[in-house]
């Protein structure tokens, strides 16, 4: 095999902690040259500001923005339609993207009567974007894949080609949605349709002993979207964070509900993906509202400062990592 170096980034709550800024950031150092979503589809929201311009990536890895060559692996879904909108929008900000977007042959499609199917959905409150139907349609082996679209043939690669027929690969693989709302580990049925963790990077063809990194990314509060009730309704605090953190949904619109951190979550979430690094994102707001509360053991624990608050995400959650603190 040549040579191919991976890291992993994934969600450790419940999504939407802030991946996509992560990600960017290290496209940027200009250190990768391989790109892959490996789970999801347009469900994902990822905000970046790339030319002091907001952009929302859904169904691309984000890669594709700074002209890197980015595959829609294997373990995602891919509607047509939503895959040409979205071409669309990044080749208005890199004219080149056509030439840097790829599609797994063996990637599923996500069908019109999937998406019409998902029209009235609000069991679990999805993000209406014909996951589950395409996902259950391809383990009930009636659905399609990939390279039966005719649109699709010029974007089709095969990812064991991509991973071990080249030299000196840099993969970045992209989680989409988080932990909380893995198809296994989330709490089942207010779950997504596919696995968010690493286990789901290998199922995609890339080698275990390639992988160099995996870091795990959360908020210092936690948000969901969804159907189930996730914010305690008699704490105005949350709807405080809810406010300044400016919590709504990047791709449904949704307003997301707002609890503090659990730190058996992370932990647990932390050990299962063997995380060595642990983002934690919109310091600033807990910060602003002098808030430092945690979950611990189904309790809310005041931790009064920002410096214990640390402490206790440090020493009880997961001390096997190092942390990055946003902003410092
Ligand atoms: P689905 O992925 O559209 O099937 O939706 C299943 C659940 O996952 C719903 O609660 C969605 O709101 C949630 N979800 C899906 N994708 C994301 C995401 O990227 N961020 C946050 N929540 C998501
Ligand atoms: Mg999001």
């Amino acid at each position: 095999m040549n040579k191919i170096e991976t890291k992993i980034v994934i969600g450790i709550d419940h999504g939407d902690e802030g991946k996509t800024k992560i990600l960017y950031n290290y496209y940027k150092t200009g250190q990768y040259n391989l790109a892959l979503r490996f789970n999801g589809s347009s469900n994902r929201g990822g905000t970046i500001y790339h030319n002091n311009k907001k952009f929302i990536v859904h169904l691309f890895p984000i890669g594709v923005v700074l002209g890197i060559k980015s595959i829609i692996g294997p373990g995602c879904v891919v509607n047509e339609k939503m895959f040409f909108e979205e071409l669309e929008e990044v080749t208005a900000i890199n004219p080149d993207s056509p030439k840097f977007v790829k599609i797994a042959h063996n990637a599923h499609v996500v069908q019109a009567s999937h998406l019409e199917e998902e029209l009235c959905e609000s069991k679990i409150g999805t993000t209406k974007r014909g996951i589950g139907p395409a996902y259950r349609d391809k383990y009930a082996r009636i659905g399609i894949r990939a390279e039966s679209i005719n649109s699709f043939k010029p974007y089709l690669v095969d990812v064991s080609e991509e991973f071990y027929n080249k030299d000196n690969i840099k993969l970045l693989c992209e989680g989409a949605q988080a932990m909380g709302l893995d198809i296994d580990w989330g709490e089942y049925p207010f779950v997504t349709s596919s696995h968010c963790g690493i286990g789901s990077v290998i199922n995609n063809g890339v080698p275990i002993s390639s992988i160099k990194s995996v870091e795990g990314v959360i908020k210092a509060y936690s948000t969901y979207v969804g159907a189930k009730q996730f914010q305690d309704i008699n704490d105005p605090m949350l709807d405080k964070i809810c406010e300044l953190g400016s919590e709504f949904g990047a791709t449904t619109g949704r307003r997301r509900q707002v609890q503090y951190l659990d730190l058996n979550l992370v932990k647990k979430f932390a050990l299962m993906n063997s995380i060595n690094v642990l983002h934690v994102n919109k310091m600033d707001i807990l910060r602003e509202l002098k808030c430092w509360k945690v979950i611990l053991d189904n309790m809310i624990i005041d931790c009064a400062t920002e410096e214990n608050f640390k402490e206790m995400l440090e020493n009880y959650a997961y001390n096997h990592v190092k942390y990055y603190y946003s902003p410092e």
